[in-house]
């Protein structure tokens, strides 16, 4: 088995969630989909929902899964009422796909975006926040991790600076939850929205948002499927729930769905126990900053477990293939994904490494050493 470092791409999934989603599959094949479905409604109407407010601090009604975090972000952000007097705070760690949206609905409303500014450490300039803020800030969306590199942003800092103002709160925790403890409450956000496959080890496929009632107030989706809304005449339809489930698509996988709640019971019994206490992305700091040519592009003060770094004299793909080669799998973090910070930094191309709580001291001390044969 190789070791592996790639858990902000997807994390490995642990037995039980592969065990449950091969069962449902083969129930399906051997009853009937729909008559499986209806065998699991505990689980896939109430059950995986429970678990993820559980895991979320979230209220229940807020939820919403998807079959991607890209598609729980764009289907409630497309929902918002955007128009040319309104302005939408990102930062340099936006991620590109959500800055897709945000730029096609600047060219749709004429609303303004604006990059929060960082300080000489790569933080979040907070003050700036406090000193700009006005009513005409109408959404402020920030990573909570982003996908190219560690620096884990203070949402809950920004929730306390942003609470006595209208704008909408969103934030991006696809690279966190599962990794770090995540409160929609504590944050004071509007929108939080993640993937199962991360550090949550649940299947591919699979996306969650926290929908606030206030967002949900706000919106209005192009959009309700039948699971929402029925038409009630030729030409009228009426949504028949204010939760945030009216985001959601009525078709999915049953099996992923499941897949997602073991993940959410596995995560919740894993983190009830103590951890072992090894600090693997110290270790791979260290093993990466000890060899010639290296950069660490690791910005901020406080950190996840996400590095990343660049070779002046390889390239960063040959350095994943090398050293998967070597039995370790890392990961390439195009610096176009996080368009507004890794290209000003010189960062085209990156290895991104990512352990996790399976990542043991041996793992680290065999990534170490394949890292030696490969830069040297
Ligand atoms: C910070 C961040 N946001 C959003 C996404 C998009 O997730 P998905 O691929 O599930 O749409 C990613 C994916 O890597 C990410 O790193």
């Amino acid at each position: 088995m190789p070791v592996h470092l790639n858990t902000a791409g997807a994390g490995l999934m642990p037995a039980e969630v592969v065990d449950t989603m091969n069962a449902h599959l083969a129930q399906e094949a051997a009853e009937g989909a729909y008559e499986t479905e209806l065998r699991h409604a505990d689980i896939l109407e109430k059950g995986v929902y429970e678990e993820l407010a559980a895991v979320l601090d979230a209220p229940v009604d807020d939820l919403a899964l998807f079959d991607s975090a890209t598609r729980a972000w764009t289907a409630v952000v497309s929902a918002l009422h955007l128009t040319d007097a309104d302005r939408v705070w990102i930062t340099p760690y936006e991620y590109a796909g959500n800055l897709i949206l945000w730029t096609e609905l600047r060219r749709r409303t004429g609303l303004r975006i604006e990059v929060v500014p960082l300080l000489p450490s790569g933080d979040l300039d907070l003050d700036w926040m406090r000193r700009t803020i006005r009513e005409d800030v109408a959404v402020v969306s920030v990573p909570h991790v982003p996908s190219g590199c560690g620096i884990v942003n203070p949402v809950e800092e920004i929730g306390r600076i942003l609470t006595p103002w209208p704008c909408l709160y969103l934030v991006d925790a696809c690279q966190s939850v599962g990794q770090l403890d995540v409160s929609v409450r504590q944050i004071g956000c509007d929108l939080l929205t993640g993937a199962g496959r991360k550090f949550l080890c649940g299947p591919r496929g699979t996306g969650f948002a926290a929908v606030g009632p206030r967002l949900r107030a706000a919106a209005a989706p192009v959009f309700h499927d039948l699971h929402a809304a029925d038409m009630t005449a030729a030409d009228h339809y009426e949504v028949h729930t204010d939760g945030a489930r009216r985001f959601e698509y009525a078709e999915r996988s049953g099996a992923a769905v499941r897949g997602l709640d073991a993940a959410l019971r596995h995560h919740r019994a894993r983190t009830a126990r103590p951890g072992t206490g090894h600090d693997a992305r110290a270790a791979v700091r260290d093993a990466v900053a000890a060899l010639p040519g290296t950069r660490l592009i690791d910005p901020g003060t406080r950190h996840a477990s996400i590095l990343t770094f660049d070779c002046a004299h390889l390239p960063a793909a040959r350095i994943r293939d090398e050293l998967a080669a070597h039995g370790v799998n890392v990961w390439v973090a195009q610096g176009n994904h996080t368009p507004l910070y890794l290209p000003g930094q010189g960062v085209d191309h990156a290895v991104r490494v990512s352990p996790h709580h399976y990542t043991s001291t041996q793992d680290t001390e065999v990534f170490a050493r394949a890292l030696r044969h490969v830069i040297r």
